[in-house]
C-alpha cells in the first residue's frame, strides 16, 4: 500500500470514530499531513484543553506530551501510537531530586520544563515550554519576590531563560540536555553559513549558548515556523537548528523559501517511533489499553496545578 492510500484509509476511518489526532512538528511529514492539529508543546497542550473534544485523542508526540494531554483531560483516553516513544531528557530529573533541591532552596519556586515526567511536575510550582520559559521565569520572580528560580531538567533552556530574563536559574540538574539539539556546534554553524552565507539562522533554545548566540532567532518550533512565515519575501534562506520534521513542514508550506539543516541527521528517534500503520491500528482499536497513557490519579491531580498555572500565565 502506498503512503497516499494509507493516509486515505486513515482519513476515512477518522470520519467514523470520535478521535482527534494531535501531532508535533517533529513527526514524519506523512503523519503531520493527517493530523487534526499540529503544533509545539504549548500549542498542543492548549488544543488538548480547549479543542480536543473527543472521547479519544491520538497523540503523535513523545510520552510527556501525551501525559500532559491526559492530565488535562482526565475523562478522556489519550493514546500513543508507539508506547515506547519517550523523551530521554525527562530522565535527568526525578521527584526525589526536586525534593532535595527544594530542601536546599526552600524559598525558591521550582519551574519545570514540560519535557519531564508527571511525577516530577507534581513536585513543582509551575511548568513551562520552550516558547514561554522566559515569561514564566519573570512571572515567578514577581509572584514569589525572588531573584532566582529552580529550573529543570534542561540546563540549556534554563540558561536561555536566565540569559534573556537576567534572573538566575539554579539548574536541576547541571547537565540535563537534549541529545538532538546539543549536538549542534559552533563549527557546524560556521560550515553551514559558509555554504549559505545569506541566510537567517533559527535555533531552538535547547541548543547550547554558543550556538544560540550566533542565531538570528531563538524560539520554539512553532515560533520558528512563524518567524519564517512572517519574514518579508526578500528573506529567502533559512538555516534550521532543530529536528528535521519542522524543516520538512516549512519547506512544504513555504515553497518560495529555502531551508537548510544546521547539521545533517538532526533526528529525534523517539519522536520518529510512530508511523501511519500504528495510527491506523489505533483508529480501528482505540480501546486497546496497551496504547493508553495513564497517569495515576493522585499524581495527575498534583501535576495539573503547575500545568494550569503555566497556561494561565501564557
Ligand atoms: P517545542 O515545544 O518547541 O515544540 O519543543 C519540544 C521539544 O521537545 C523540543 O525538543
Ligand atoms: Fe526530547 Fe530532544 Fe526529542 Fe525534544 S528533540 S522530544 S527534547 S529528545
Amino acid at each position: 500500500m502506498t503512503v497516499k492510500q494509507l493516509q486515505n484509509e486513515i482519513l476515512n476511518l477518522k470520519r467514523k470514530v470520535d478521535i482527534t489526532i494531535l501531532a508535533h512538528y517533529y513527526q514524519a511529514i506523512e503523519i503531520q499531513e493527517i493530523a487534526d492539529f499540529l503544533g509545539d508543546s504549548l500549542i498542543l497542550s492548549r488544543i488538548a484543553k480547549e479543542k480536543a473534544n473527543t472521547e479519544y485523542i491520538i497523540f503523535a508526540g513523545v510520552d510527556f506530551m501525551a501525559e500532559t494531554a491526559s492530565i488535562i483531560n482526565q475523562d478522556k483516553h489519550v493514546l500513543l501510537p508507539n508506547y515506547d516513544s519517550c523523551c530521554p531528557m525527562a530522565a535527568y530529573l526525578t521527584p526525589e531530586k526536586v525534593r532535595e533541591f527544594k530542601k536546599n532552596y526552600p524559598e525558591l519556586p521550582a519551574v519545570v520544563y514540560v519535557n519531564s515526567t508527571a511525577a516530577v511536575k507534581a513536585e513543582c510550582d509551575v511548568c513551562c515550554t520552550s516558547s514561554n520559559a522566559v515569561k514564566i521565569v519573570k512571572a515567578m520572580k514577581e509572584v514569589h519576590n525572588v531573584d532566582a528560580v529552580l529550573f529543570g531538567p534542561d540546563a540549556n533552556l534554563a540558561d536561555y531563560a536566565e540569559q534573556i530574563s537576567k534572573i538566575k536559574t539554579i539548574k536541576m540538574p547541571e547537565n540535563g540536555h537534549c541529545y538532538v539539539h546539543s549536538q549542534i556546534t559552533v563549527e557546524d554553524i560556521k560550515a553551514v553559513r559558509k555554504e549559505h552565507p545569506i541566510s537567517k539562522l533559527l535555533v531552538h533554545p535547547e541548543c547550547v549558548r554558543d550556538v544560540r548566540n550566533l542565531a538570528d532567532f531563538v524560539g520554539s518550533t512553532a515560533q520558528m515556523y512563524k518567524y519564517a512565515k512572517d519574514s518579508p519575501s526578500e528573506v529567502q534562506n533559512f538555516i534550521i537548528g532543530t529536528e528535521e520534521g519542522l524543516l520538512e513542514r516549512m519547506a512544504q508550506d513555504f515553497p518560495n523559501k529555502n531551508f537548510y539543516v544546521a547539521k545533517e541527521k538532526l533526528i529525534c528517534h523517539n519522536m520518529k517511533k510512530h508511523n501511519l500503520e500504528l495510527i491506523k491500528y489505533l483508529l480501528e482499536n482505540p480501546e486497546d489499553k496497551n496504547h493508553e497513557v495513564k497517569v495515576p490519579i493522585d499524581i495527575a491531580k498534583r501535576a495539573l496545578i503547575p500545568i494550569e498555572k503555566m497556561l494561565s500565565y501564557s
